[in-house]
């Protein structure tokens, strides 16, 4: 596979580095400190083109490819694995599922603003007690007439507390299993739509999540998203693009690492030398480095055959799962032994390493734990066997 980048991706890649280094990195670490939402970066990446950067420019998007998606992904996560992740939900969750599954009514309604970056989404699949059995859900919704009654919870909903737009997934018929998920969009105001306080979390404290009570919900028939009983294939096709997107987070965040982790080495001097002379940080720092070009590699095949996807009939469930279980383990791989090349220094609030430490932890859990994507790939491999 040629990873040969296009004019376009490159200009793409380089508009979200200095965006990165101009305005995201000078406030990443006071962002992570205050766990403080940042509204004026989601309004550049919305005029930037970056909040619904892969959806077709006439339906509001940056009317780019995946590749591009996935390279201004990690160009981001690099600088804030926060505000990275707020970009991620809402491309991959959001605009993704409306995008493909939707009506022309619902491009019209709710993906041009969302792709435009005027609003922004939130995607509400887990629940207290249901993550990554997805589709044993107790959220329900009853059709009365042309509507529909939603009731229940969802909980860890990234972007939740700020998000105009909500696709929620809901059982519709439990006697189907799978078969009986529905999905719907759902907006802010809407009477019995409650997203509550911010939760807190060990890492990535810029980017809200909250849990949303639905209470007597009711919404149209015209805000179903897909066939009645389609909801949970809706899901997983979602979640399929969103593991690019967590997989590209989880390598900006182990790049940003590993830079500074070679950058203190040449510096830092210990028994007489600068910490790089010895075998034992160069060893380090070859490992990390190969863990970057594999999970690099895995990220941009998955980009690839998204894109493919668009106009071919091909799935990239288990290429995306690879991305996203490699991308994600590597980066705790990663800045451990960055934050090891630090010692004392690492384990500081005084420095960026601790939070990326802190960061990476979480893209081995949200989108699919390493144990679900282990399944996926083990399945697909499996598959006639
Ligand atoms: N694409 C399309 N359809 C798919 C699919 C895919 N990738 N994967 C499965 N399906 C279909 C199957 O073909 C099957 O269809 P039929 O009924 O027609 O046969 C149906 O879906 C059910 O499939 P399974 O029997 O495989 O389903 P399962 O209940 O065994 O679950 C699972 C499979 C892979 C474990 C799935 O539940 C899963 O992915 N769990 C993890 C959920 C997850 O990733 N949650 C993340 C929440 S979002 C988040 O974290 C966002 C955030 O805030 C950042």
């Amino acid at each position: 596979m040629d990873f040969g980048l296009s004019e376009e991706q490159e200009m793409i890649q380089k508009a979200a580095r200095d965006f990165a280094a101009k305005a995201v990195a000078p406030r990443a670490r006071e962002l992570d400190e205050k766990s403080e939402w940042p509204t004026d970066l989601v309004q550049q990446m919305a005029d930037l083109g970056f909040l619904g950067i892969a959806i077709p420019d006439e339906l509001g998007g940056g009317g780019a490819d995946y590749v591009s998606y996935a390279l201004a992904m990690i160009e981001i996560s690099k600088a804030c694995a926060s505000t990275g992740v707020i970009m991620s939900v809402n491309n991959s969750l959001v605009c993704d599922p409306i995008y493909k599954f939707g009506s022309a009514e619902q491009h019209e309604k709710f993906l041009k603003p969302l792709a435009s970056g005027e609003k922004l989404g939130c995607f509400g699949l887990t629940e207290p007690s249901s993550g990554s059995d997805a589709s044993d859900m107790q959220t329900v919704a009853v059709q009365e007439g042309d509507e529909w009654v939603i009731n229940g919870a969802k909980n860890w909903i990234t972007n939740g507390p700020h998000a105009d737009t909500c696709v929620v997934f809901c059982c519709t018929d439990r006697s189907q299993g799978a078969r009986g998920t529905t999905a719907f969009i759902i907006e802010k105001g809407t009477p019995g739509y409650e997203p509550q306080p911010a939760d807190h979390k060990l890492g990535i404290h810029a980017a809200h999540s909250c849990t949303l009570f639905f209470e007597g919900c009711r919404i149209p028939d015209a805000n179903r998203l897909g066939e009645v009983g389609g909801g949970f294939k809706i899901a997983m096709n979602t979640l399929d693009g969103g593991r690019i997107g967590i997989a590209a987070q989880a390598l900006g965040i182990a790049e940003a690492a590993y830079e500074k982790a070679v950058q203190y080495s040449k510096e830092r001097k210990a028994f007489g030398q600068p910490l790089a002379k010895k075998q034992a940080i160069q060893f380090k720092i070859a490992d990390m480095a190969i863990d970057l070009a594999a999970a690099r590699a895995l990220i941009l095949k998955a980009a690839v055959l998204k894109e493919k996807a668009r106009t071919e009939k091909v799935r990239h469930t288990s290429e995306s799962a690879m991305a996203k279980l490699y991308a994600s383990e590597m980066a705790t791989r990663v800045t451990h032994q960055a934050l090891q090349v630090f010692g004392g220094y690492g384990y500081s609030k005084e420095y960026d390493m601790e939070r990326h430490y802190r960061d990476a932890r979480i893209t081995e859990i949200y989108e699919g734990t390493s144990e679900i994507m282990r399944i996926v790939i083990g399945a697909n491999a499996l598959k006639g066997a």
